[in-house]
């Protein structure tokens, strides 16, 4: 079965076309024998018709056996009452003498002979020609009218191929913008240029995308109005959580420190929620546009580290960045702030004390690299590609919401930027967690 909808095209108007050229071929073949065989009959009448007026006599009556071109034309003169022929262009040539008027094909000799027989009178003139001479000629003539289409059916074949090819490439072009869909990138497809066949079933994919569209964004301002919902009475509870804590009896203190971590950490996740959920939400256009501004990636690179410096310091992490260069990225402050901090917050939390973690940033192809690279314990290579999975948490000894990598993403992938993770390679177990942004037109510096 051919899948391939060119390769079904090509095939089928390929072989239509060449099955017309066969036909063609054919008919004009057998065209051309008989046109030719009822020349070469003409040529055999006309000459019997100039022997008949006395043009045989220049015919020597007894000829050398054998002189005569095997391919010309024999020539037989009788005259009633002789038993030989009284013209001959070949003694040798015992044509049938009483062959009927007109046309004929004996065999003579062993071979077969097309023969003209003309009574006029007392005289008899036949002409004759060999069979095989005449097939000869006739397909050496027909033989000439099949080069055209020999010529034109590899010629057929290469336009079909490229005709085809031009129309699918339309087809092609929308294949790689549908392959390029994902849920941050869900833009209608173009119909400029779209053939007309091709017209309802991209309206259809529109129409697909819109409402794939709507149901995310629903999603996404669910999630986002029940952080919201949530964070006010949380809060509330916190407080009055650390209202309280002065009048629990010593015996409860411990418990009581639990409720409060507990409400802490429903806190961070509320808070992770809505950061989700803002990175989560489709570029809105002129406000976000006006929102972004020229932000110098390794100024928050900095701002990063002096967050964490008091925590690693007590931890005995060694903090650093080193190739550090000035690279501008357009962007709204708060997201590039956030991109880092997570990465730099994860190497903080996973690294044990006394870990080393070390920052650089790099500039290449038009793009700018954060690289954060920690001593901590690594992360499973079977589970590496689902760290950026939301809630999903390859370490649950050490506290954390499992959102930070898929908030990262999200900011990432909307600025048409990339982060990946991976084990270190240089014999130290650890991480490298690399985030690389566009940098804005003469951003580098
Ligand atoms: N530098 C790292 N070293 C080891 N494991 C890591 C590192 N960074 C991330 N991980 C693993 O990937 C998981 C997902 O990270 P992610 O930042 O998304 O969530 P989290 O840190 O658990 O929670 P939070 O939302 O507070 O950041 C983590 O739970 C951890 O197991
Ligand atoms: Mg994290």
């Amino acid at each position: 079965m051919l899948k391939s909808l060119r390769n079904q095209l090509v095939i089928a108007l390929g072989a239509v076309v060449s099955l017309f050229a066969i036909l063609q071929g054919v008919s004009s073949y057998q065209f051309c024998v008989a046109g030719m065989s009822a020349v070469l009959d003409l040529r055999m009448e006309q000459v019997a018709s100039r022997l008949r007026v006395g043009f045989g006599e220049g015919i020597p009556t007894v000829p050398a056996r054998g002189s005569q071109d095997a391919r010309d034309i024999f020539i037989v003169m009788w005259k009633d009452g002789e038993t030989q022929p009284v013209r001959t262009t070949e003694p040798s040539l015992l044509l049938p003498r009483n062959a009927v008027e007109g046309f004929s094909s004996p065999i003579v000799n062993g071979e077969g002979w097309r023969i003209y027989t003309a009574r006029d009178g007392a005289q008899t003139v036949q002409v004759a020609q060999r069979l095989s001479v005449r097939h000869e000629i006739e397909e050496t003539a027909a033989t000439k009218t099949l080069w055209p289409i020999v010529v034109l059916i590899p010629l057929v074949w290469a336009a079909v191929i490229f005709v085809v090819s031009r129309s699918l490439r339309e087809l092609n072009r929308l294949g790689n913008k549908v392959r390029d869909i994902d849920v941050n990138h869900l833009q209608a497809l173009p119909l400029a240029r779209v053939p007309t066949e091709l017209l309802p079933f991209i309206r259809s994919i529109n129409l697909m995308i819109e409402r794939l569209a709507r149901s995310i964004e629903s999603e996404r301002k669910f999630i986002s109005d029940a952080a919201h919902e949530l964070r006010t009475p949380l809060t509330a509870l916190q407080l009055q959580a650390d209202n309280l804590q002065r009048d629990v009896m010593p015996s409860n203190q411990e418990r009581f420190r639990a409720l409060q971590g507990g409400i802490a950490r429903s806190s961070n996740l509320i808070s992770q929620l809505l950061r989700l959920a803002r990175a989560d939400a489709p570029p809105v256009g002129q406000s976000m546009t006006r929102a972004m501004i020229s932000v110098d990636v390794s100024a928050a690179v900095v701002n990063a580290i002096s967050d964490v410096l008091p925590i690693a310091m007590q931890r005995g992490i060694d903090i650093g960045a080193d190739e550090m260069v000035s690279a501008k990225v357009r962007a709204i402050e708060l997201d590039i702030g956030t991109v880092i901090k997570n990465l730099v917050s994860n190497a903080v939390r996973y690294t044990p004390d006394g870990g080393t973690i070390d920052l650089s940033t790099r500039v290449h192809d038009g793009m700018v690299s954060v690289e954060v690279k920690d001593t901590g314990s690594g992360i499973d290579e079977t589970l590496l590609p689902r760290v950026f999975d939301r809630f999903f948490r390859a370490n649950t000894d050490i506290e954390g919401s499992g959102l930070g990598l898929s908030i990262v993403k999200a900011i990432v992938t909307r600025y048409g930027g990339t982060v990946t993770l991976r084990n270190r390679d240089d014999g130290q177990s650890g991480i490298v967690a690399t985030v690389s942004l566009p940098i804005e037109p003469d951003g580098a510096g």
